[in-house]
């Protein structure tokens, strides 16, 4: 099964993933997860990365088709994976197509979550996430049993550092721009599915799950 997320930033494209892998067993890439993780082990791909994070712009596409190509060679991608928030533009999907080629492999769905950008300033700047397992929360929406600390895991919440609402700001003006020509990319291409993004979060995982079914 290999797939990929796509969705604005707060669309909820972690919050299905973390579903998605426990269903079905695949391999979750988040280059977000995976730049976050350079910054704290202070990496020159970290240190690359954190100041275009920092200002909510995307971080070149040579760096990230570079990483997302090491990561997709790995042995756990055989038997699948799961990108999140890779491709984010038409050059990154091009490569991605390349990549896959070489691979022997090719996608199955581009799942996108589709949610009005009105709503996803609220999403993000009301996000916690757990220090420990990464497990995603929103104060209103998917508040935990016991504020601040996680329900899996008793880890400590924290609030990511580009969830501010100048930074959010900024990363849904870049990603706006970016996302229709995508959507025309990968709907040229037939993989394209939608998924209404502006239901509850386990609506809509019934709904990625009834789309996902037809290729157990
Ligand atoms: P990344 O970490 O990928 O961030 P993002 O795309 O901005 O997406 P988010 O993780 O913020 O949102 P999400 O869709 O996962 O939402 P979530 O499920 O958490 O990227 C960060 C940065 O890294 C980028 O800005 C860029 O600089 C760089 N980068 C990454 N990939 C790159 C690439 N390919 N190219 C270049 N640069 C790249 O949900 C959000 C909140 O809403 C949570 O609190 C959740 O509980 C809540 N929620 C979720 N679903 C629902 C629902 N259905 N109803 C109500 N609340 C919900």
């Amino acid at each position: 099964m290999n797939l990929v997320l796509m969705g604005l930033p707060g669309a909820g494209k972690g919050t299905q993933a973390e579903k998605i892998v426990e269903e079905y067993g695949i391999p979750h890439i988040s280059t977000g997860d995976m730049f976050r993780a350079a910054i704290k082990e202070g990496t020159e791909l970290g240190l690359k990365a954190k100041s275009f994070m920092d200002k909510g712009e995307l971080v070149p596409d040579e760096v990230t088709i570079g990483i997302v190509r090491e990561r997709l060679s790995k042995d756990d991608c055989q038997k699948g994976f799961l990108l999140d928030g890779f491709p984010r533009t038409v050059a990154q999907a091009e490569a991605l197509e390349n990549m896959l080629q070489e691979l022997n492999k090719s996608i199955d769905y581009v799942l996108h979550i589709d949610v009005d950008k009105e709503i996803l300033m609220e999403r993000l700047t009301g996000r916690r996430i757990c220090k420990e397992c990464g497990a995603t929360y929103h104060l209103v929406f998917n508040p935990p049993t016991n504020e601040g600390i996680c329900d899996r895991c008793g880890g400590e919440l924290y609030q990511r550092a580009d969830d501010n609402e100048e930074t959010v700001q900024n990363r849904l003006d870049v990603n706006i721009k970016q996302m229709q020509p995508l959507l025309d990319f990968y709907q040229e291409k037939g993989y394209l599915r939608t998924i209404n993004g502006q239901q509850e979060i386990d609506k809509v995982f019934a709904d990625v799950n009834e789309l996902l079914g037809g290729l157990k």
